[in-house]
């Protein structure tokens, strides 16, 4: 039996092959179907449709799974560092004990930014949000590097992620340093990649800095756990901008515009205000009833994809509980987390409609406790998040069934008519 839908519209029948992925669901191929029956397929917020063919990410919302390139976040958390996630998603294999010293020193030789790049900080009020520093910063970057300005050229798009990889510490922490009026810390080469990122956001001239396991564990994971999520809004804003051959800086800095949505990557600072606003457990079911009337959101819940339990939200708990423990703090936030967490998860609405915890209803107080004021926490999933970003930009362009991205529309608008002189018009 050949693989293949049949779809009749009117006395006309059509038949549409099916693909089969490696795991997870099937796709009709309809890439032909406009052609053959002058009708589109309407799919708006992309639901029920593959945007592309990709090897990198694999998630099953109903089971709670993710995985990169085959391996499952949880031991990729538990067991493996941010460099090495980068590694895996980019070049698709976790790298030998050599071929990760070279891709480190890769990474850590390519920290710095060019001197003059720091004057765009200062164009920026201090009070501007770091996100929107972030968009604007990483789009300029593209003016710095015209040596790799030729997509084509594999070697061109291998540098262009290192750089990438490398420099968005630098980036963040400098958005970070100029929001709260402190001086840039240039990075050091002899730290981790985690460690100099904190270090580079904490360091005052003043005094020497002293790095701490536990919170550079907890920022490595944290990394780990933000670093690619296939499909996403951010990842097809990213694809579909690099499918005209537009720069990769330039494309990251079209993700990161997307990623600062409160419905994506927005979502970790507004779920810390919720659970500031509701305050103390006793607030927790007059809250609930107003998701429950619709006033608002429960947010840090639920999931375009997962309908069960977000598996970097676990993870993402443990770390909460690390941290704080370590530092020694007692968040009432945190009792109220955990309190809005069990509440929601027995109640019916949240039953019916599938909706769980997600990553960012525990990431948060993680990162409050850290140090970090919540207009940072969605830069730092745009830092962690550009390897995904760009190993995707990378895989669209080894894929030589690559096209611009052009979707068509279900027009419901006028139909042709007359231009009207203006003393003409009712
Ligand atoms: N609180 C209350 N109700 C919700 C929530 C929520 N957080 N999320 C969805 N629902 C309800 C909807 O009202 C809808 O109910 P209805 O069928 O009675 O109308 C139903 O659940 C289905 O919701 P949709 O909006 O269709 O789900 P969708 O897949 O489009 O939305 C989204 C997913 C945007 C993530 C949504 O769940 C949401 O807004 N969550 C809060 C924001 C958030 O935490 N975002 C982070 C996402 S993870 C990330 O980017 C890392």
């Amino acid at each position: 039996m050949t693989d293949k839908a049949t779809l009749t519209i009117g006395d006309k029948s059509y038949d549409l092959p099916i693909l089969k992925g490696s795991t997870g669901p099937d796709v009709v191929d309809v890439r032909k179907f406009y052609g053959d029956s002058d009708h589109f397929t309407f799919d708006p917020g992309f639901t029920s449709t593959a945007s592309c063919e990709s090897k990198i990410t694999y998630i099953d919302g109903d089971a709670g799974i993710l995985l990169h390139r085959g391996y499952p976040i949880g031991q990729l958390a538990e067991e493996s560092s941010f460099l090495e996630v980068c590694h895996l998603l980019l070049n698709g294999e976790l790298p030998t004990a050599d071929e990760f010293t070279l891709f480190e020193r890769n990474i850590t030789y390519h920290t710095m930014l060019h001197a003059q790049f720091d004057t765009f900080f200062q164009g920026f009020r201090r009070d501007a949000h770091p996100m929107a520093v972030m968009t604007g910063a990483v789009g300029a970057l593209s003016a710095f590097y015209s040596d790799s300005l030729n997509v084509d050229d594999p070697k061109q798009r291998e540098i262009s992620a290192h750089r990438l990889i490398a420099k968005m510490p630098t980036i963040a922490a400098r958005a970070f340093q100029y929001s709260q009026g402190r001086p840039f810390v240039t990075p050091r080469n002899e730290l981790s990649y985690s460690e100099n990122f904190l270090r580079m956001c904490f360091s005052v001239p003043a005094e020497d800095w002293v790095p701490n396991p536990v919170l550079t564990r907890a920022m490595d994971r944290i990394f780990i756990l933000h670093a690619d999520h296939e499909q996403n809004a951010s990842t097809s804003t990213v694809r579909l901008a690099g499918s005209s051959g537009a720069h990769p800086f330039a494309c990251i800095a079209a993700g990161i515009a997307c990623l600062w949505g409160p419905s994506h990557g927005g979502a970790n600072q507004e779920a810390l205000e919720m659970l500031e606003e509701i305050g103390t457990v006793e607030n927790i079911p007059a809250y609930v009833q107003g998701v429950k009337d619709r006033k608002y959101k429960l947010m840090g819940f639920g999931h375009r994809v997962y309908k069960n339990f977000d598996p970097r939200a676990k993870v993402m708990q443990n770390t909460c509980y690390e941290v704080l423990e370590q530092l020694g703090i007692n968040d009432p936030l945190l009792q109220v987390a955990m309190e809005l967490e069990k509440v929601a998860l027995s109640d019916q609405y949240f039953i019916d409609r599938k909706l769980y915890p997600n990553i960012d209803f525990y990431s948060g107080i993680t990162l409050r406790a850290m140090g970090f004021p919540k207009e940072m926490f969605t830069v730092l999933f745009a830092l962690a998040r550009t390897v995904g970003w760009i190993s995707q930009w990378k895989e669209m362009f080894e894929d030589p069934s690559r096209k611009i991205g052009r979707p068509r529309q279900l027009y419901t608008g006028a139909t042709q008519r007359d231009y009207l002189a203006v003393e003409k018009r009712g």
